[in-house]
């Protein structure tokens, strides 16, 4: 089972996730960090820029992303390559050229999902996933029916889906409405999940990834189905979980030797 812990909001999630990332980079300095986009993993973004400043050193380490959008002209802003650069690779300090984001180039676009395979596998996949969920129930792009032994593919975002992130763009039409993204079959073979949600709005698919059955029509409960998961929730996410307060009780026995 996952490791639920809920925590007062954002700020406090930044601070013991980034807790543990630093203690990752601090050991093994070259270490893999699978980043999300969406507004959900930003207070973590924001602490680790904030121990970036005080000295952690993140230029040595690798991040990949989950997902692009397809088709939008380079460079533009809400691509995910543009928004990985704006908040995690210039304040964290990375180097740009240890950043990989899945290519959503029309150009070679067949084949752009195993591209990004290969590029994870020799990199050894992997080390701590952030994780953020989409209302539809969507880890990365993986819209419900997704395969749970999926990998990195060109996918149909859902209509709910393009409007949830209309809000980053002029219009709706400007949605795009493909995209790459990693597999739940990749993204279970990371060693370590940490799924973030803060706010009423993801209780439901909170409450159907973490509790619900194991089904392809709920997308983030592959969580379930990994050995090692760390779910992060405020309050009003975790207002529809039914074992809340064992989680509570856990968290306030957890043996003191036990990280995240
Ligand atoms: C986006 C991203 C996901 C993200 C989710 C939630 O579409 N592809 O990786 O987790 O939707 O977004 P937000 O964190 O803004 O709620």
């Amino acid at each position: 089972m996952a490791e639920v812990l809920i925590v007062e909001g954002g700020e406090a999630a930044g601070r013991l996730v980034s807790d543990h990332i630093v203690g990752l980079v601090q050991i093994r300095p070259d270490m893999v960090l699978g980043v999300a986009t969406g507004s959900t993993p930003l207070p973590v973004y924001r602490e680790l820029a904030r121990r970036h400043s005080r000295g952690v050193d993140f230029s040595r380490a690798w991040a990949f992303a989950l997902d692009e959008y397809v088709g939008l002209p380079e460079g533009h802003p809400q691509s995910y390559r543009a928004v990985i650069d704006r908040e995690v690779t210039v304040p964290l300090g990375f180097d740009r050229s240890h950043v990989n984001v899945p290519d959503g180039g029309d150009g070679d676009i067949e084949t752009t999902g195993e591209r990004y395979e290969a590029a994870l596998h020799a990199h050894g996949g992997v080390d701590l996933q952030l994780l953020g969920i989409g209302t539809t129930g969507h880890i990365g792009f993986n819209e419900p029916g997704s395969s749970f032994a999926s990998l990195t593919r060109v996918k149909t975002l859902t209509e709910q889906t393009r409007a949830d992130n209309a809000r980053f763009f002029d219009s709706l039409e400007d949605v795009p409405i493909h995209c790459v993204t990693q597999g739940l079959g990749t993204i279970l073979r990371a060693r370590h999940l940490v799924l973030l949600a803060f706010g009423e709005a993801k209780a439901t698919a909170v409450a159907a990834a973490v509790e619900g059955p194991v089904t392809a029509s709920v997308p983030g409960s592959a969580i379930q189905l990994h050995p090692h998961v760390t779910v992060v929730v405020d309050g009003a996410a975790a207002s529809r979980l039914e074992h809340a307060d064992y989680y509570r009780w856990a968290r306030d026995h957890k043996p003191a030797w036990q990280g995240l």
